[in-house]
């Protein structure tokens, strides 16, 4: 095993299109091409992130080697997202970095998406360690396709606790935007126009699911009809009221979040708690974690934003432990749309 391994990683999962070089655990370049095709269409076009990805994959790649500085001749492996995902997105990235590592003779490590945003806290940069959870901790997993709740032991293994029985938070983001007629993805406009809003003006249900399972279809269900109702009343209700309706919605989505993690924190004992995925990045969501570790006294782990939402960074970190597993991948592993973490 060399004591300097380098590795080229790409995501290709949804509609961004990244490559990321780690020099151990340590990022060395992370350059994301985001898709703006998708905003007219109000959601991911598949066929169109397909296209997207094979335009922008080369370049990527290339501006990610320069950065990092390196020739490719120097990679120790090359590592892709197998899935879950889009799969024709999952294709061009995996297709992308099988070829690269046949031509240079490495090794082909194909990654699992949620086991990278879970590894996110562990990217370092050189020359400004942070430090990192230690194991074994509680993980939060808050995605456009995932919510979970995950007891995670040591690097890679992770034993599932608690998920979503429909909807993830992601979701519920995106999905009540649209009803308020915001661009997808609507998260982060949520995020953002709720810093002019009152979090307590409105109140809608929350669901009553059993254990450490979520459920978000029926706040997106009992919001559509409030604003119908209230629309009823007042055709401009929605634009007059839009920021109180943001900063109320995400409340209430937050608070089913953190109730679901103070009950896993009080069931298994965990005494250190991470939250992870492209939701991690809301404000509201952070500020909540970040009191919840203040007032139980435990430390608590929110990765940098440009970690939080899909990026190849995540792909590489996870990649360098299995490669230290010598967890590699073979040709004929195929990219998956649906995938359990094993
Ligand atoms: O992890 P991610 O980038 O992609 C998936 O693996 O799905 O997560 C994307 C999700 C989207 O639903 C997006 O609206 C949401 O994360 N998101 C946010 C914020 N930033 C991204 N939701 C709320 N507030 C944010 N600031
Ligand atoms: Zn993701």
């Amino acid at each position: 095993m060399p004591s300097t391994v380098y590795i080229l990683a790409i995501e290709s999962s949804c509609d961004d299109t990244a490559a990321a070089v780690i020099r151990n655990d340590e990022v060395l370049a992370n350059i994301v091409a985001n898709q703006d095709v998708h905003k007219a269409y109000g959601g991911v076009v598949p066929e169109l992130a397909s296209r997207s990805h094979q335009k922008n994959i080369v370049p990527v790649v290339e501006q990610a080697l320069k950065v990092a500085g390196i020739d490719k001749g120097q990679l120790n492996a090359v590592a892709c997202t197998i899935g879950p995902g889009l799969l024709g997105s999952l294709l061009v990235g995996t297709s992308f970095a099988k070829s690269l590592s046949q031509v240079l003779g490495v090794p082909f490590i194909g990654v699992h998406h949620m086991q990278g945003h879970i590894m996110s806290h562990f990217i370092q940069e050189p020359g400004n360690r942070i430090e990192v959870p230690q194991y074994p901790y509680l993980c939060l997993t808050v995605s456009g396709g995932h919510t979970q709740l995950l007891e995670v032991s040591a690097p890679l293994e992770t034993k599932l606790l608690g998920e979503t029985i429909d909807d993830a938070a992601g979701e519920a983001f995106d999905k009540g935007a649209k009803l308020m007629g915001l661009d997808y993805p609507g998260g982060p406009l949520v995020d953002k126009l709720a810093k002019e809003g009152d979090p307590h003006r409105f109140d809608f249900a929350k669901p009553a699911v059993p254990d450490l399972q979520f459920s978000f279809s029926g706040l997106k269900t009992s919001f559509l009809y409030f604003l119908q109702k209230e629309k009823q009343k007042n055709e401009r209700f929605i634009e007059e009221n839009l920021n109180d309706l943001c900063a109320s919605y995400q409340r209430v989505i937050v608070e089913i979040l953190m109730d679901k993690v103070a009950k896993a924190i009080k069931q298994t004992g965990l005494k250190g708690l991470a939250v992870a995925g492209g939701v991690s990045a809301n404000s509201a969501l952070r500020s909540a974690v970040e009191a919840y570790g203040k007032t139980h006294d435990i430390p608590v782990f929110t990765p940098p934003l440009k970690y939080a939402t899909d990026n190849a960074a995540m792909i590489a970190i996870t990649a360098y432990h299995q490669y230290l597993k010598e967890d590699f991948g073979s040709l004929d592993q195929r990219a998956l749309a649906r995938m359990p973490m094993e």
